[in-house]
């Protein structure tokens, strides 16, 4: 792949990370440090122009959308959180596949239609807004910055909204998924002036990564 315009692409630590980096070889991109060991915070490739940086997922649209990073992968209910102003999408990766949704204890046997008020503890405290409002729910938003799945168990909140994968985490602590916000996967995202100023490169990215993604998604 030949990339004539200097690119940084910011990618998402952990889970997505993993899955990250056999799509980046599979278009030839190598870093030259192992990103999941490595404190160096920006991190070369086999190609001389694309360097990588490591971040949060809350933190990756901020620096696409302020340019510090060219281009980035990252979780869809990040961009429903925290907005999707001065950036394309242009791609579905398909990877990182889950649910962002609301949950509560097993014993809450009372249909989400017949609340009117709810506690809700979540991080995703604009979709969770969105949601209930929607619904007309009130709902009085707790923010928490991890193990959501706590909060009902120690009284803190009725109900969560919290990404679901296997559920086993909901079901370790006698919780039950109850409404599906949204379907995830992890997006490509590209700062909208480097669309245009490094457009070259873009675009040879965004078009190495579509072949290597569409036959994974074709067979599903
Ligand atoms: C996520 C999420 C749930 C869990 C769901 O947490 O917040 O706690 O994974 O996965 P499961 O359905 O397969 O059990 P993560 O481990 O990413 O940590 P976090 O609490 O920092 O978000």
């Amino acid at each position: 792949m030949k990339i004539e315009h200097n690119l940084t692409i910011a990618l998402t630590k952990g889970r997505i990370l993993e899955e990250t980096l056999p799509l980046l070889a599979a278009v030839g991109i190598k870093p030259l440090e192992d990103l999941e060991s490595s404190r160096k915070l920006i991190v070369p490739t086999n190609l001389p122009k694309v360097d990588l940086v490591v971040l949060r997922g809350t933190d990756v649209p901020t620096y696409v959308q302020h340019g510090a990073a060219d281009v980035g992968i990252v979780g869809k209910d990040m961009l429903l959180e925290y907005g999707d102003t001065g950036i394309y999408e242009p791609l579905d990766l398909g990877i990182a596949r889950c649910r962002l949704m609301t949950a509560g204890p097993q014993s809450d046997a009372e249909p989400p239609a017949m609340r009117r008020r709810v506690r809700v503890a979540t991080k995703f405290l604009n979709v969770a807004r969105n949601h209930y409002s929607r619904k007309g729910i009130h709902a009085d938003l707790i923010k928490l910055y991890g193990s959501m799945e706590l909060a009902p168990l120690m009284g803190l909140a009725d109900e969560i909204v919290d990404i679901v994968d296997t559920g086993k985490t909901l079901a370790e602590n006698g919780m039950v998924p109850l409404e599906l916000i949204a379907e995830i996967s992890s997006r490509l995202i590209v700062n909208k002036a480097s669309m245009r100023t490094r457009h070259g490169s873009v675009q040879t990215l965004i078009g190495a990564l579509s072949e290597v993604v569409s036959p994974r998604e074709a067979r599903k």
